[in-house]
């Protein structure tokens, strides 16, 4: 008797994957999405709310360009499912800006020329946003050691420091 080859079941079609609707706080705002019970917030945020500031970068927890605050805490998007954010307050870039006014810390990024792409830069504002909520006047190396899971390609960094030490010193 002769082997067979395996066979590989065809993938499921779209519509018979497990699709979940979740109610996520987004800036705010409650809405309602269909996901896919995989899917991370990362990718919910960006193609299912279209909002973009989030940056797919490593996808592996490495670069920190997908950070979001979450309940006021830095996290990276690309390492959570969506369905773990349900009922949390999920802060992205794009909410950041009040009454057309922008936030201290994109202002102060913006002042200091703390940025080159801007691949990073949200990534790294909200990054610095959940670093000064919970210590308002860092000392340089507390700003280094708050802000090492975001890194810049362009190497910012130095600009990135001076924009957190402005920032530190005028609260
Ligand atoms: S894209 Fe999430 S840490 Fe790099
Ligand atoms: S400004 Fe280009 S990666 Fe940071």
């Amino acid at each position: 008797m002769t082997d067979q080859p395996s066979v590989t079941p065809p993938r499921p079609a779209a519509a018979a994957r497990h699709v979940v609707t979740l109610r996520l706080m987004v800036n705010g705002t409650a809405h309602d999405v269909a996901v896919e019970e995989r899917e991370t917030l990362l990718e919910t945020l960006r193609m299912g709310l279209h909002l973009t500031g989030a940056k797919p970068g490593c996808e592996m927890g490495q670069c920190g360009a997908c950070t979001v605050l979450l309940d006021g805490e830095a996290v990276y998007s690309c390492l959570l499912l969506a369905v773990e954010c349900e009922g949390r307050a999920i802060t992205t870039i794009e909410g950041l800006a009040r009454d057309g006014e922008l936030d201290p810390i994109q202002r102060a990024f913006a002042a200091h020329d703390a940025l080159q792409c801007g691949f990073c830069t949200p990534g790294q504002i909200l990054a610095m946003k959940a670093l000064l909520a919970r210590n308002p006047h860092p000392s340089d190396d507390e700003i280094e050691r708050g802000m090492a899971g975001n890194l810049c390609r362009c190497g910012a960094y130095a600009k990135i420091l001076a924009a957190g030490r402005a920032l530190a010193a005028s609260r």
